[in-house]
C-alpha cells in the first residue's frame, strides 16, 4: 500500500486502525486525533503546527522534561552494547544491577530488593503476587484481600483495575474481582460532614478503615495499597496524620502497606518519594513512570529485607521464585533510568520541584481559586488539582454527568496549554515536567484563566 504520509492521511489511518486507550471512541472518530509530533522541555509541538505547554508531563511522567539528548544517547549506546538479554534463571546485566543498587540506596527505609517490569499496573501486580506469596510461607494462605480505596488508581490489568476504585474503570467489564475492598476516600473537601474538624475526619477515615478490616476479618487480608496523593482520582492529599494512623492499624492487624509511587515517586513532590514527604514506611513500593521519563517503559517494585527473607525461605519447598517478565531488568531501560537519575540529580530537579511548586501552588491560590466556580486547588510540589464546583458558597458539586472539567481542557488547548480533565469529570490535573521554570508557570495560570472565562 503506497500511504502518504501527511497530515490529513495519519489522522485518517489513525480513526482506521488504532483502538485508543482510555478515549471516548464515538467522540475519537469526530474529531480525530492530535499527533504530537517533537518535544522540548515542557512544550510538545503536534504535526498542526500547534505548539503547547505540557502542564501535565505526558501522564505524570516527563520527569527531566522533553527532548533530552542524554537519554537518548544512553539508549542509544546501551542498545549497540547489549540491546536485550532477560534475567530469568540468575542472569544478569550491568545496567541493571547498578541500578538496583542506587535505587535501594535512593528510597531508604527497609527496602531491600527490587523487581522490574515495564509498567505501573504489571508493578502493582507483582506486589499483589509477592504478597499472596508472602503469606503463603508464612502459613497464611487465606490472607488473599487487598484494602485499596475509593478512587485510588493502580493501574489497569484484570487485578489492578480491580484495586483501582474509579467506576469508569469497573463498568461493563465485570470488576472489580471479589479479593479487593474497598474503604473511604480520605478527601475533607468533599467528604468532610458540615461543622466537621480536619482531625475528626482524618479518625473517621480511621475508624471506616477499623470497621472495614473487622468486617472482612483480618485473617483474610494480605495488604492495603495507597498512593501518597491519589492522582487519577483527582491528586487527592489526605488529611495531616493519615497514613501514621493507617500504619498503626495495619501493623496491628498484620496487613502489609503497598506505597503505589508510581506518580509521586522520583520527585514530583519535592521529595525523592511521597512516603518520604509524608513520613510513613511503607513495605512495598511500586514506582514507574518517572524512573526513565517516560522514555523507556519501564516500573520497578521494592521489597523489604522481611519480605525478602520470607521468599529466600520458600526456595526449598517452591523451587523457583516463579514469576517474572520477558522485560525484568531490561538493559536498555535500565541504562535510560540511570541516565535520567543523573540528570535529576545533577540539575537537582528534586529541589526544583519542591521551590517551583510552591511558585506554583501560591499563584494557584492567588489568581485561580479566586474564580467563582473553582472551589479547591489541591496538591503539593508539582502535582495539583483545580476542582470545579456548581456554587461554592454554599458548597454545591456538579452532578457526575456534567463532567465541566473537559471543556475547560478543550479551550485550554486554544490557549497553548495541555491540562488534563480527571475521571471524575469535575476536576484538572496539573503535573508539569520538573524543569518547569516560573515563567512557564506564569504562562500556565494565564493560559487557564483564559480557559476558564472562555467556558464560563
Ligand atoms: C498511581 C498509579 N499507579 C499505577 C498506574 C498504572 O501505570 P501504567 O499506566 O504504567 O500501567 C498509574 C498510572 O497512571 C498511576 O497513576
Amino acid at each position: 500500500m503506497n500511504v502518504r504520509i501527511d497530515n490529513v492521511d495519519l489522522k485518517e489511518l489513525d480513526k482506521q486502525y488504532v483502538l485508543h486507550p482510555t478515549t471516548a471512541l464515538a467522540a475519537h472518530l469526530d474529531k480525530g486525533p492530535t499527533i504530537a509530533q517533537s518535544a522540548v522541555n515542557c512544550s510538545v509541538k503536534d504535526t498542526d503546527g500547534e505548539e503547547r505547554l505540557d502542564a501535565v508531563g505526558g501522564l505524570w511522567c516527563v520527569n527531566a522534561g522533553y527532548g533530552r539528548k542524554e537519554l537518548a544517547d544512553a539508549m542509544a549506546d546501551q542498545a549497540k552494547e547489549l540491546g536485550y538479554f532477560h534475567s530469568f534463571s540468575s542472569m544478569s546485566n550491568s545496567p541493571m544491577i547498578r541500578l538496583s543498587e542506587r535505587l535501594v540506596n535512593l528510597v531508604g527505609g527497609k527496602m531491600s530488593k527490587v523487581f522490574y517490569g515495564t509498567s505501573g499496573s504489571d508493578c502493582n501486580d507483582s506486589l499483589i503476587k509477592i504478597v499472596w506469596n508472602y503469606n503463603y510461607l508464612r502459613g497464611k494462605p487465606q490472607k488473599q484481600k487487598v484494602i485499596s480505596r475509593d478512587y485510588a488508581y493502580h493501574g489497569v490489568s484484570i487485578a489492578t483495575a480491580s484495586l483501582t476504585g474509579i467506576g469508569a474503570f469497573h463498568r461493563g467489564f465485570g470488576l472489580p474481582l471479589p479479593f479487593v475492598v474497598h474503604t473511604s476516600c480520605p478527601h475533607y473537601y468533599r467528604y468532610g460532614e458540615e461543622g466537621e474538624s480536619e482531625e475528626a475526619f482524618c479518625d473517621r477515615m480511621i475508624r471506616d478503615l477499623e470497621e472495614l478490616i473487622e468486617r472482612e476479618s483480618a485473617d483474610s487480608i494480605g495488604a492495603m495499597i495507597a498512593e501518597p496523593i491519589m492522582g487519577a482520582g483527582g491528586v487527592i492529599v489526605p488529611p495531616k496524620g493519615y497514613f501514621e494512623k493507617v500504619q498503626k492499624v495495619l501493623q496491628e492487624n498484620d496487613i502489609l502497606l503497598i506505597a503505589d509511587e508510581v506518580i509521586c515517586g522520583f520527585g514530583r513532590l519535592g521529595t525523592w518519594f511521597g512516603h518520604h514527604y509524608f513520613g510513613f514506611e511503607p513495605d512495598m513500593i511500586a514506582s514507574a513512570k518517572g524512573i526513565t521519563s517516560g522514555y523507556f517503559p519501564m516500573s520497578a517494585a521494592f521489597i523489604s529485607e522481611d519480605i525478602w527473607q520470607t521468599l529466600l525461605s520458600g526456595s526449598e519447598e517452591l523451587g523457583i521464585f516463579a514469576h517474572g517478565y520477558t522485560y525484568s531488568g531490561h538493559p536498555v531501560g535500565a541504562a535510560t533510568a540511570l541516565a535520567n537519575l543523573d540528570i535529576l540529580e545533577r540539575e537537582s530537579l528534586v529541589e526544583n520541584a519542591a521551590k517551583v511548586g510552591a511558585y506554583m501552588h501560591q499563584g494557584l491560590q492567588e489568581r485561580i481559586l479566586t474564580h467563582p466556580h473553582v472551589g479547591e486547588i489541591r496538591g503539593h510540589g508539582l502535582i495539583a488539582a483545580v476542582q470545579l464546583v456548581e456554587s461554592k458558597e454554599p458548597k454545591k458539586f456538579y452532578e457526575a454527568a456534567d463532567k465541566p472539567a473537559a471543556p475547560v481542557a478543550a479551550a485550554a488547548m486554544n490557549h497553548g496549554l495541555i491540562i488534563r480533565p480527571l475521571p471524575t469529570g469535575d476536576s484538572l490535573a496539573i503535573s508539569p515536567p520538573l524543569v518547569i521554570t516560573e515563567k512557564e508557570v506564569d504562562f500556565l495560570l494565564d493560559s487557564l484563566l483564559k480557559a476558564l472565562d472562555d467556558v464560563y
